[in-house]
């Protein structure tokens, strides 16, 4: 019947498999919400349809998109979507000008008046980051949000020589940002409309702890650490006390309190820097 159909989503968490050569923001722990969130974005971009992430500062929105940007861009044949991707981040400074040339020049001329993904290249996809952050200006608007507000409206915009309209085939635009305050302004509902919106929540306990464990374990295991080292990663003891005591430091010192996994990579540090005879 239906409810063989169905799963839970823990069940269908992929393994973490730990790089030794990797950089350390480059490791990426598939968590249960990750998974999740992972895939509506996957199954609304294939649809082209547009995805704003958003959830406070901390809780892998940026990791999340970016992922699935590289998961999209591998072929067919490896169960990817062979989809070209381009990933921008906007600051305060982002102009729309730029943020035009840089979707030009990752796109491919098909007709004088048409753009569209490179050849072979199934679709595109653009994430942009921190969608919210460019200064507004003197009428109140935000030039490279209306940008990609009519990019996504009409699948177009002018080039800037002759004003002619250049049509963009095959893309989605999504985006991701934290709410607004600190340099980040409330967008419009204008733009927002053109967007399912997901809200990453903060991440769970388990969550972290899933995080620590697994980044801890492969560190461990790949440094050949001696056996009662090794012992310590496992959930009963400091995966689970660095989550806790990270997240109560973390609530306590920095705020907001959901900048829980930033401290992940100052965990490691002092680690991966002592010799293995003085962490005894
Ligand atoms: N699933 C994960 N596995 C490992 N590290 C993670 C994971 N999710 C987030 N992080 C780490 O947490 C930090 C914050 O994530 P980020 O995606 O930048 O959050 P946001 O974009 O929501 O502010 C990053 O340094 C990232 O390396
Ligand atoms: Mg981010």
């Amino acid at each position: 019947m239906f409810a063989t159909d169905y799963k839970l989503w823990n069940d269908v968490v992929p393994d973490f498999v730990y790089d030794e050569k990797a950089k350390f923001f480059d490791l990426v722990v598939p968590t249960v919400d990750g998974t999740c969130y992972s895939y509506l974005m996957e199954m609304m971009v294939r649809d082209r349809k547009s995805v704003y992430l958003t959830g406070v500062t901390g809780t892998g929105k940026s990791v999340l998109a970016t992922t699935l940007v590289d998961s999209l861009q591998t072929s067919k044949e490896e169960g990817g979507a062979a989809c070209a991707g381009l990933v921008i981040n906007f600051s305060a400074k982002t102009s729309s000008n730029v943020i035009q040339g840089t979707i030009e020049d990752s796109l491919e001329r098909k007709t004088r008046t048409t753009l569209g993904p490179p050849r072979g290249q199934s679709g595109m996809m653009i994430f942009v980051d921190d969608v919210n952050m460019p200064e507004v200006e003197i009428y109140g608007a935000q030039p490279p949000i209306e940008l990609l507000r009519q990019l996504i409206d009409s699948n177009g915009f002018y080039e800037r020589e002759e004003w002619l309209w250049r049509t963009i085939e095959n893309t989605v635009v999504c985006v991701g940002a934290a709410p607004p305050g600190g340099g980040r302004s409330a967008v419009t509902q204008r733009f927002v409309r053109h967007f399912m919106v997901l809200c990453v929540p903060d991440p769970s306990d388990d969550g972290l702890q899933r995080i620590f464990e697994n980044i801890l374990t492969g560190f461990l295991t790949a440094g050949q650490f001696h056996g009662d080292i090794l012992d310590l990663s496992s959930g009963k003891y400091s995966s689970e006390r660095a989550a806790r005591e990270w997240s109560t430091v973390v609530d306590i010192s920095i705020k907001p309190p959901s900048f829980k996994l930033v401290p992940l990579s100052l965990a490691r540090f002092p680690l991966s820097k002592t010799p293995k005879h003085v962490i005894f």
